[in-house]
């Protein structure tokens, strides 16, 4: 029987094993779900175990557990370092959701007319890394596994994956490898399969405004006094120009700017800005002058408010000039920009720019480095080889714009460069209620991987002169 007769006999199990892993709310930024967060780590232990890993373990950090895991079947073959995440971003608002979203449920939709499972965390990312503890399964269980194994499954990276710096730092032998492979990213579309070879960095902020010391009658000191509200408003709308362009200065100096023959082949990737509009029921689409949809989501920075609030939300009216104003604000960053620089950048021209009526105060929260990977490697190619093979058509590749903060620190501390080879579409609502991934998806990337590790073994193998 091959790999992909063995895919298909254990279909059902496959998917019923992820199941139960959605099922445990592994929400990492809320400390209510901790034990949770505990048991999915144990989880993920118990599924690498029974897979068939050599060891497994569960690593503690300051933060939640790193699950660690390998499978050596040759110490001179090539390694494959897997890395994925065990936790999950907040569901709220829950009453957003059509189903609970810790008990996935499967559903047909337009985009998914073979079913899509429905719960948080089905493709962001549990239900993308299990595809690798399955692709392993099936390529061991039917002795076809030609490179070694290791797996760094982490809990902490919706928040921003503080203690993993760390780990890689303080193991960089164990975590030794010639390839690390991550999917955690989406791809076009099943008809154009692509790889992701660019992330964004990330710079995230918070933003407090403090007028008077305590809130106000707003009849009483209306007009004499600084509203922070008003102050904060008017303060983050300066930071776009008119052809929403960011004003701080010295934000551009570092971005990389790319030629015409690289914005044209970036552009020439499917995309139809009518259907994306029309998806996403908005009648334009809005963004930094003199690009294109795919370069101001893959190559371009941005500045977002990612909430803001502050005096009264409650039922009804309450007139009142608030002490104080609050805003999260968060900055998607290209390479060459570092997010501790824009950090400091941003601070520094608010401060600025505030009038002496507010007083303003900034923390930044977490940050990471945004992160280029080259074509042109033994891994890239694997990947091209594998998603020929299993999807009958060349992978193109992508630049996207979410952040992966790992990807840089993979390049940094143990000299790989990560394959990006995700299985997730744009449409399936990461971070959002009613997030879904694709039945088909889960099982085509569980064929797609297990391909990647034949073909990088053969590659590499090639390349040794083997
Ligand atoms: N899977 C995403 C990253 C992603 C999203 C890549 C979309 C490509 C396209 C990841 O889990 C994530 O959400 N990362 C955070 C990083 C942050 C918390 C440091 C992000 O991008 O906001
Ligand atoms: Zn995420």
């Amino acid at each position: 029987m091959s790999v992909k007769a063995y895919i298909e006999t254990n279909k059902e199990r496959f998917l019923n094993e992820l199941l139960d892993l959605l099922r445990i709310p592994s929400v990492s930024a809320d400390p209510k779900f901790k034990s949770d967060v505990h048991q999915a780590a144990a989880f993920v232990k118990e599924s690498l175990e029974k897979a068939g890993v050599d060891k497994a373990e569960i690593c503690s950090t300051a933060g939640y557990p790193i699950v660690y895991g390998e499978k050596i079947i040759d110490p001179t073959a090539p390694t494959v370092l897997i890395y994925g995440h065990y936790d999950v971003q907040p569901a709220d608002p829950y009453e957003l959701w059509d189903s609970p979203p810790f008990e996935p449920v499967i559903k047909k939709t337009d985009s998914h007319p073979e079913g899509a499972i429905y719960a948080r965390g089905s493709a962001d990312d549990k239900g993308q890394f299990y595809m690798h503890v399955k692709a392993f399964e099936s390529m061991l269980a039917k002795n076809q596994l030609a490179c070694n194994i290791k797996f760094m499954i982490e809990g902490e990276e919706e928040v921003g994956s503080e203690n993993l710096d760390l780990f890689v730092k303080a193991n960089k032998e164990k975590l030794q490898a010639d390839v690390v492979l991550i999917s955690d990213t989406s791809m076009i579309s099943m008809d154009h399969p692509s790889v992701t070879v660019g992330l964004r960095g990330l710079a995230y902020m918070q933003v407090e405004v403090t007028g008077p010391n305590r809130d106000l009658h707003s009849g009483t000191y209306g007009g004499a006094v600084a509203n922070p509200i008003n102050v904060l408003c008017k303060l983050i709308a300066s930071l776009h120009d008119e052809d929403n362009k960011i004003t701080i200065p010295g934000f551009y100096d570092k971005v990389e700017e790319y030629d015409l023959a690289y914005r044209t082949q970036l552009n020439k990737a499917p995309f139809e800005e009518e259907d994306y509009k029309k998806k996403l029921d908005i009648a334009e689409t809005s963004g930094e002058k003199g690009y294109s949809t795919i370069e101001r989501v893959g190559i371009r920075p941005t500045l977002d408010v990612n909430g803001i609030w502050g005096g009264y939300t409650a039922e009804g009216a309450k007139t009142v000039l608030p002490s104080k104003a609050y805003a999260k604000v968060s900055m998607r960053l290209v390479p060459n920009q570092d997010h501790r620089e824009i950090a400091k950048l941003f601070e520094n021209h608010l401060k600025a720019i505030a009038p002496a009526s507010v007083k303003v105060k900034v923390v930044p929260h977490h940050g990471g480095q945004a992160a280029v990977v080259p074509t042109d490697s033994i891994g890239y190619y694997a990947a091209e080889a594998a998603i020929e093979e299993a999807f009958g058509k060349k992978a193109i590749p992508t630049r996207e714009g979410g952040s992966i903060p790992i990807t840089s620190l993979f390049q940094q501390e143990l000299g790989l460069d990560p394959i990006l080879m995700g299985f997730g579409l744009d449409t399936d609502a990461i971070h959002s209620p009613n997030e879904h991934y694709g039945v088909k998806n889960y099982f085509m990337g569980i064929e797609t991987i297990a391909l990647f590790f034949k073909h990088f073994s053969s590659m590499y193998g090639k390349k040794q002169g083997n």
